[in-house]
């Protein structure tokens, strides 16, 4: 297995992407999680700046499902900040109805991972659509049985909107999944211990020492709307 992360070197090899324009180049990996070979392709030639890598924190997850050996055959499921997809496809291989989304630049890339690793027979499983936090949220329902999202947590301008996406998408029953990886002086541990307790029961399920990654599932607290943090 490959792994190309921006903690790490770059040890991928670059290919151009023949379907698309002469200036769009991909960098592709290849990483195996619960039996799949996932080969997951980065545009480094579109300013998509952090969506162009595949984080440690995204690793942590589907490694987390790989280790808890998670089914999500007919469950439905939103990832948040999908990035380059990793996630969200690896849900889809393990059965479930996922919706990838991030901001509207980064769409293509996730089609085009999506593209290169899910059958087209379940294609139909995923769908891939825009949603900037704190704004399109409420363009989308609330019934998802899981929500997902792995290293959202890097800079505390976003944080507020953060919340109030996860808790607005998020009923009482819904599980979520959130992989951080803290870094100093981003405020990010003061986010998980104490602004996302106030709003969801918080539980660490894996930690990785070395990395600093902690993986965490989540339910909302039944509070409403009109506990939502201020824009
Ligand atoms: C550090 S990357 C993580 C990507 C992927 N989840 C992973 O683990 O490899 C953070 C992702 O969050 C997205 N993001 C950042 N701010 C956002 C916002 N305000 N609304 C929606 N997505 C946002 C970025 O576009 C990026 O894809």
């Amino acid at each position: 297995m490959t792994t190309a992360t921006y903690q790490e070197n770059f040890s991928d090899e670059a290919t151009k992407d023949r379907n698309q324009s002469s200036s769009y180049y991909i960098n592709q990996d290849n990483y195996e999680f619960c039996g799949y070979n996932l080969k997951i392709a980065r545009n480094t030639s579109a300013n998509l700046g952090v969506s162009a890598y595949v984080w440690d924190a995204g690793i942590a997850l589907c490694r987390y499902f790989e280790k808890e050996n998670i089914n999500f055959t007919g469950k439905k499921l939103i990832e948040l900040g999908s990035g380059t997809g990793i996630v969200g496809i690896l849900a889809a291989l393990l059965g479930g109805n996922v919706t990838l989304t991030d901001q509207p630049n980064i769409l293509q890339q996730i089609e085009y991972n999506i593209s290169a690793n899910i059958p087209s027979a379940c294609r139909h499983r995923l769908n891939v659509r825009p949603l900037t936090w704190g704004e399109d949220h409420t363009n989308f329902p609330n019934d998802y049985d899981f929500i997902l999202g792995s290293d959202l947590v890097y800079s505390s301008v976003y944080y507020s909107s953060l919340i109030r996406t996860l808790h607005y998408l998020a009923n009482p029953d819904t599980a979520i999944y959130l992989s951080s990886a803290f870094r100093k002086g981003n405020g990010s541990l003061s986010f998980h211990e104490v602004l996302l307790p106030e709003y969801f029961d918080c539980l660490v399920v894996d930690r990785l020492a070395d990395k600093d990654i902690t993986v965490y599932k989540m339910t909302r607290l039944g509070r409403g709307p009109e506990d939502w943090l201020p824009a």
